[in-house]
């Protein structure tokens, strides 16, 4: 039996219809830039979480990017986040000209310490950008309080838990502003690149929105006065972009980015939204079933708070004998992941910001502890019994050495 980490094309294939469908109706319209289902998209993906403002990018990195601008933040600034993460949260940050300030995770969310937040606190700290790795969220009201202390403003690195919760209330509703992924192996995905940015502070969402199309046209325009503190009367622009001719937008106001989401990247999200709690719901399923099963083994199995609701975007287990564990799986074809082998603050990319091993004792730890195995809503129950039988064996194997 093969079995992939994820199986994007059993996804399609129960979609197939639909998805075929809307693709050739945005092809044939020839309307491909900020039109109807970009626009649609937005509001149902705002009417999901319940916030004010939804404004798509073309991926989750570039909506971190436009969000760390919108709120300022750039040169000697620094924002602090976590270690144990993808590249693109700390790149976010870099590439604004500030600096990422890393704070360990706990070992057992694998999120953010919140405890260890206010030693790395300096007069230059901006921001905070926790993250809700693998699809659990970080402890947003210990957060939100420091911040509030601080006067620092809350990024919430969402992009790979869209519609988890925290106390009840959506990832993405928890900070200033939050940023979403739509890459393939995603729990909403896109075929190819896609994100959001989501905010209920208004001059946030209208500086993001100038952002993304060159700071060109009236939003451009209402982006500039608002960061310069000019006060103008100027009419939104909603049909920024979608027309190919728009005069409005060979006028620009700020150095922003060309981060659109397609139009047939939005008519296919919007297909699959109404189906991510479904899938998500099959997700959280999936990871009873391998907690269930391999209970009383010597891996150890994810850790889900009882104020979360986690969303597994990964199933992260952990075994002194991660190497072997992993070669045993794929020589009985089943695919795993390893999340993340090096954490940032050992990245070589930021040796010079002066870490050394030993600096984030739990994320080094979990470095070479942790893999995930298949999760997705589609897995089978054959599929996860073989899953678990294969992972019992390598323990039993393991025993008799
Ligand atoms: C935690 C985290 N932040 C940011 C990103 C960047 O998203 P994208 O790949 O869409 O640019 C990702 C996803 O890949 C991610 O997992």
């Amino acid at each position: 039996m093969q079995i992939p980490l994820i199986n994007l094309k059993t996804q399609y294939e129960a979609i197939r219809a639909e998805v075929n469908k809307k693709t050739l109706d945005v092809l044939s319209s020839a309307n491909y830039i900020l039109s109807d289902n970009v626009k649609a998209f937005e509001k149902e993906f705002r009417n999901y979480l319940g916030v004010e403002h939804s404004i798509s990018v073309a991926n989750g990195t570039d909506a971190l990017v436009i969000a760390l601008k919108a709120l300022g933040i750039g040169d000697g600034d620094e924002v602090i986040t976590s270690t144990y993460t993808f590249f693109a949260t700390a790149e976010s940050i870099s590439s604004v000209g500030a600096i990422p300030v890393f704070v360990d995770v706990r070992r057992d969310t694998f999120n953010i310490d919140t405890d260890r937040i206010e030693e790395k606190i300096t007069s230059k700290t901006r921001a905070i950008m926790p993250v809700h790795i693998f699809g659990q969220s970080a402890d947003m009201d210990k957060i939100n309080e420091i911040a509030r202390e601080y006067n620092l403003k809350v990024i919430e690195d969402a992009c790979q838990a869209v519609g988890g919760e925290y106390k009840g209330k959506k990832i993405g509703t928890l900070g200033d502003i939050a940023c979403f992924s739509f890459f393939p192996t995603k729990n909403l995905s896109c075929a190819g690149d896609g994100g959001i940015i989501v905010t209920n502070n208004d001059e946030l969402a209208t500086i993001c929105k100038g952002l993304r199309t060159h700071g060109s046209g009236e939003n451009g325009r209402k982006a500039y006065n608002l960061l310069e503190n000019i006060i103008e009367d100027v009419e939104e622009d909603n049909n920024a972009d979608n027309t190919v001719y728009n005069p409005l937008k060979y006028y620009n106001y700020l150095i922003g980015y060309n981060s659109r989401l397609d139009e047939l990247q939005a008519a296919i999200l919007r297909v699959k939204l109404p189906y991510l709690d479904i899938w998500n719901e099959k997700r959280r399923e999936c990871a009873q079933y391998y907690n269930m099963n391999l209970a009383g083994t010597d891996f150890v199995t994810p850790y889900e708070s009882d104020f979360t609701r986690h969303v597994y975007h990964l199933y992260m287990l952990q075994s002194e004998r991660r190497e072997e564990v992993v070669q045993y799986l794929k020589d009985r074809g089943i695919a795993t992941g390893i999340y993340y082998p090096v954490p940032l603050h050992l990245q070589k990319v930021y040796a010079s910001l002066g870490y050394k091993p030993g600096d984030m004792p739990n994320a080094e730890y979990l470095s070479y502890r942790t893999f995930a195995i298949p999760m997705f809503a589609e897995l089978t129950l054959k599929e996860k019994e073989y899953i678990v039988r294969a992972l019992k064996r390598f323990g039993e194997e393991y025993e008799k050495e």
